[in-house]
């Protein structure tokens, strides 16, 4: 059986402190799961070099759809992968909601990473409006096409509700279940699928035991160095 594997996403927090401060912490663990942590830009060369010599790989929030050029503000997949990216977020619901990140522009950023030698972890996910309205089947396979024709094994998929991200209440492991299921039969058995949403020292055994779940997407509990290690002990 595979490895899980845990990633933490910082999103728009922390400083040079918390990343030596955490990330130096996490970094003295061994796991027997796969741990990856997503930071701001800015801090990723000083979380490289805290991570140096260490398991724990660097990934990135989010990544430029161009491979290079006059795109003012961009930050390429080979750049990531040249500073010591091993993975790259693409599409998180908060991208498509605020940034205008949509399938299409998903599509151009995972084949880059693909071709700059990163994993993209492909974030899907319903809103409670689409769920309500008994969209959620159709909402992720309309997601899914981002990946159609791709190998399973090129890119990971992470199963983010809008509805659990950020409220401390994460989907229930029937409904993560369901989802995970459902993208597995739409992608193949092989596809790897994470699910994030809350997911907290407190329900991450109860997640990571869940059927489907080949890993998790930890936001605000990976700011703290204690929680997410416990997190992370609690993956196979
Ligand atoms: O990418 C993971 C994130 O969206 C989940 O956030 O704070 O609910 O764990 P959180």
């Amino acid at each position: 059986m595979s490895k899980q594997f845990v990633i933490g996403n910082w999103k728009l927090n922390g400083n040079s402190d918390q990343i030596k401060s955490v990330l130096g912490a996490v970094a003295q663990h061994q796991f027997a799961a796969e741990v990856g942590v997503c930071v701001p830009f800015p801090y990723l060369a000083l979380a490289a070099e805290t991570l140096k010599g260490g398991s724990v790989q660097l990934g990135a929030q989010d990544v430029s759809r161009y491979a290079s050029g006059a795109y003012t503000g961009e930050v390429s997949a080979p750049m990531l992968k040249e500073i010591g990216c091993r993975m790259a977020l693409v599409a998180h619901s908060e991208r498509r909601q605020l940034f205008a990140e949509t399938t299409e522009t998903a599509a151009l950023k995972i084949r880059l990473c693909i071709d700059a030698g990163l994993l993209p972890v492909y974030c899907v996910g319903e809103s409670t409006e689409e769920r309500n309205a008994g969209k959620m089947q159709e909402t992720i396979a309309t997601q899914l096409d981002a990946v159609k024709d791709l190998p399973v094994d090129q890119y990971t998929i992470a199963y983010e509700p809008t509805w659990a991200i950020g409220t401390g209440a994460s989907a229930s492991p029937g409904q993560i279940a369901e989802v995970h299921g459902f993208i597995k039969d739409k992608l193949g058995n092989g596809a790897r699928v994470f699910y994030g949403g809350s997911v907290k020292g407190s329900n991450a055994a109860s997640v990571l035991a869940t059927p489907g779940v080949d890993g998790v997407l930890v936001g605000g509990a990976s700011l703290n160095a204690q929680e997410f290690v416990e997190i992370c002990k609690a993956a196979r």
